[in-house]
């Protein structure tokens, strides 16, 4: 089984970036974590970023075929990119949307998701946990039918 973690804009400055929002782990300390967690579970994990929606847009195509399952901090996209959405929903790939931190609990419009609609469903609020939750909800995703 092989998973996708993808990670959107300004997510390279995870552990600088408003640490009271995001925490002090850079995203390389969760990459590390995820990947030590998915060798555990026996499944392979692939860790990426950009800041460019367009290189996301083009990662999501091509894990058509080739991954079971994407894992997506799509970062500010969430709540911009219509592109995004319709990657994911071209794609067919089961999509698991999530944050770092709670987005309903903050500003107004982070409270919507242009990618919800898309995606199996979202993890929010639990820090770098989410990921480890993400991960989690992939490999359920692939023993179940849900989704
Ligand atoms: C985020 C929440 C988004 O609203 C924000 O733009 C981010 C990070 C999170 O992980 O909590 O960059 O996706």
């Amino acid at each position: 089984m092989k998973i996708l973690f993808l990670n959107g804009p300004n997510l390279n400055l995870l552990g600088q970036r408003e640490p009271d929002i995001y925490g002090s782990l850079t995203l390389a300390d969760i990459e590390s974590q995820v990947m030590d967690a998915a060798k555990d579970a026996g499944v392979e994990a692939v860790f990426r970023q950009t800041n460019h929606e367009g290189e996301l847009v083009t990662w999501i195509q091509d894990a058509r075929g080739d991954a079971d399952a994407i894992v997506l901090n799509a970062a500010a996209y969430t709540h911009t990119s219509v592109a995004l959405r319709d990657a994911i929903a071209g794609s067919g790939v089961k999509t698991i949307e999530i944050h770092i931190s709670n987005v309903h609990a903050r500003e107004e419009f982070r409270k919507n998701s242009i990618i919800s609609s898309v995606v199996v469903g979202q993890i929010a609020g639990f820090g770098q946990h989410s990921y480890l939750l993400g991960l989690d909800a992939a490999i359920r995703l692939k023993e179940s039918s849900v989704g």
